[in-house]
């Protein structure tokens, strides 16, 4: 353990100055191998260095929960309009066509459910992963966790290892307990802590002063929604990260939840890639509405 003792916040962000010495369009890929660049570039727009990822993994932690009780009838509508499709395998296996032809993000790590306490979350086979062609792995980190911190640390590292031994990138997901706080020194932290270990992408939450987490992660952040906003205040959350340096978005709920998900996933890839304000891309939801 390093001492701590007059541990100093950060204060050199070097906000508004873009990263040096890169080339690849994708913030900390430069050095990466030709497979990981080829299904990161899957992942991030070339053009807009942008991703929309549709998340629709909450069913491995929560059940059928509102809006992904049929991914058939739910969620299927709105692959076109994702960029990526992040869910679990199961889900991958039995519900998503294979003629979708979109990067998978797969979810994978498993072992948790709301019924329980947060519990030593185990990653799946690598060659599962591979045989499904995934494009990136997603694994949870419990920063700040006291019992499970170090467990998923150690998963994150592990599936890092894989990940980096057959060119599959892998996505960090700051978890938010009960007790943690949700200020940027957390997210910053945790975001930090995901990239060392070896995350190509870290999902995690915006906050106010977010700009400094984006700046002092040396890899693409994009954000979850978290719980279902009206659809005016989640296209302006999706701005605000955007603008902060954010590289997109991994949004379920909503999406999903939307009184219109097929317009509201529209909404924000315009938002996103198009660099859409936020009163445009309301605009353009109602119209599209049904
Ligand atoms: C949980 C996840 C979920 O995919 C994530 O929370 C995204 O969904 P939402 O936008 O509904 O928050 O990674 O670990």
């Amino acid at each position: 353990m390093a001492d701590l003792d007059d541990l100093r916040e950060g204060n050199k962000f070097g906000l508004g100055q873009t990263v040096k010495n890169q080339t690849f369009h994708i913030k900390g890929a430069d050095n990466l191998s030709w497979g990981m660049k080829d299904r990161m570039t899957r992942i991030f727009n070339p053009k807009s260095g942008k991703s929309v990822m549709l998340a629709f993994d909450h069913g491995f932690i929560m059940g059928p929960t509102s809006g992904v009780e049929r991914i058939d009838i739910n969620i299927a509508p709105l692959m076109p309009y994702a960029d990526v499709l992040m869910c679990s395998r199961g889900i991958l296996q039995t519900s998503v066509p294979a003629n979708t032809n979109k990067p998978i993000c797969l979810r994978a790590d498993a072992g948790t459910t709301i019924l329980t306490e947060l519990n030593n979350n185990v990653v799946i086979d690598i060659e599962d992963a591979i045989r499904m062609n995934v494009s990136a792995m997603a694994v949870m980190m419990a920063i700040g966790d006291p019992k499970m911190e170090a467990i998923t640390v150690a998963n994150l590292d592990r599936t890092a290892d894989l990940g980096s031994k057959y060119g599959i990138p892998v996505m960090g997901v700051t978890a938010v307990g009960t007790d943690m706080a949700r200020d940027a020194r957390y997210f910053g932290l945790a975001s930090r802590v995901c990239a060392e270990n070896g995350a190509n992408i870290v999902k995690t939450y915006y906050c106010e002063g977010f700009a400094n987490v984006v700046a002092a992660c040396p890899v693409p952040i994009v954000i979850a929604g978290g719980k279902k906003l009206p659809e005016l205040d989640a296209l302006e959350l999706c701005y605000k990260a955007i603008n902060d340096g954010a590289a997109g978005v991994d949004m379920g709920r909503n999406v999903f939840q939307s009184e219109d998900p097929v317009a509201m996933i529209q909404a924000v890839h315009a938002l996103i890639h198009d660099n859409m304000s936020p009163a445009h891309a309301f605009e353009m939801f109602k119209d599209l509405k049904k």
